[in-house]
């Protein structure tokens, strides 16, 4: 791995050693080191998960960082161009992490740099850590990422999120349940690498009706930000919200998974059941790129 853009650049084996290092990280049976290397974090859109994680990533591993978040205080105000800004940042660190509103500004950067670029998530299109991440903890949830049956909820069109996962995880055999507004379906593309690859799914309104056979719900936002018309979000933000009681009669492996931030999709109630499991999902975010950081720099440990 030279760089990590799209979930479609990654093989099976490359998942398991990530997920395997992850694991080695988290048990303390291994410690990389990163020291006397910088990492760049280009945060071009907001983040809270992904900036910090990979920063708290860096320091755990020995490394150091550099942060931008947002371009107020970069010469991007003065009309520098994305890839002049990203030549001179090229000049500083060992590996760029960015997040940008621009699909594929991922792969243009890993084109132009001579340093690997790690994607923190492309517009609407890849977000590929974060699969990682997810598969992660679906490994540690479910003690296999095998024969699963994903449903996965909310803006499945505009959530980059669902993107990575649904490929990565169609290394594995799952059935999937696609349960969004009619607006907001996964897009083609996606399922057209599904069908190419014989995956099951099935395109639902109601995720109600499939609870009881799911091992994993992926619930992600109605992303207001993604809306050009204000009253279309209007007409769609509360079409799935997840109660502790549409949790009754699920399978005992279940649980419930949220790349997060969340607005009011997931009830507060459900934080407390045995089901949920976004927040350590947050927490497995740092063993994960410890592991994708090392085995990009090639790191020792
Ligand atoms: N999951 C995720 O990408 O969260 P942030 O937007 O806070 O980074």
């Amino acid at each position: 791995m030279k760089n990590l853009i799209s979930m479609r650049d990654v093989n099976t084996q490359d998942i398991l050693k990530l997920i395997d290092l992850a694991e080695k990280i988290e048990t303390k049976k291994c410690k990389p080191d990163m020291s006397g290397k910088l990492a760049a974090l280009l945060f071009f859109e907001p983040s809270t998960r992904t900036h910090f994680s990979f920063e708290t990533a860096v320091k755990k591993l020995g490394g150091n960082s550099f942060s931008m978040s947002g371009t107020g205080s970069t010469s991007v105000k003065k009309g520098e161009t994305l890839s002049d800004t990203l030549m001179t940042i090229s000049m500083y660190a060992d590996i760029i992490v960015m997040r940008h509103v621009i699909e594929g500004s991922a792969r243009f950067a890993s084109e132009i740099v001579n340093i690997p670029v790690i994607n923190a998530g492309d517009g609407t299109n890849q977000h590929p850590s974060q699969a990682m991440l997810d598969l992660y903890s679906i490994k540690k949830t479910q003690n296999t990422l095998s024969n699963l049956t994903v449903g996965m909820v909310g803006d499945l069109r505009l959530g980059r999120t669902v993107h990575s996962l649904a490929q990565a995880l169609s290394d594995f055999n799952p059935t999937f349940y696609f349960a969004s507004p009619k607006h907001l379906q996964m897009p083609k593309y996606i399922k057209d690498d599904l069908d190419e690859r014989n995956i099951k799914y099935e395109e639902i309104e109601d995720i109600k009706e499939v609870m009881s056979e799911l091992d994993i719900m992926y619930v992600t936002r109605i992303q207001k930000e993604r809306f050009a018309v204000l009253e279309d979000y209007e007409k769609v933000k509360d079409s799935y919200i997840i109660t502790k009681k549409l949790l009754e009669g699920v399978k005992s492996n279940f649980k419930v998974l949220h790349p997060l931030p969340r607005v009011n999709e997931i009830t507060k109630e459900v934080d407390d059941t045995e089901f949920a499991y976004y927040f350590q999902q947050a927490r497995n975010g740092v063993f994960m790129r410890q592991a994708i950081i090392t085995e990009i720099l090639k790191l020792k440990y």
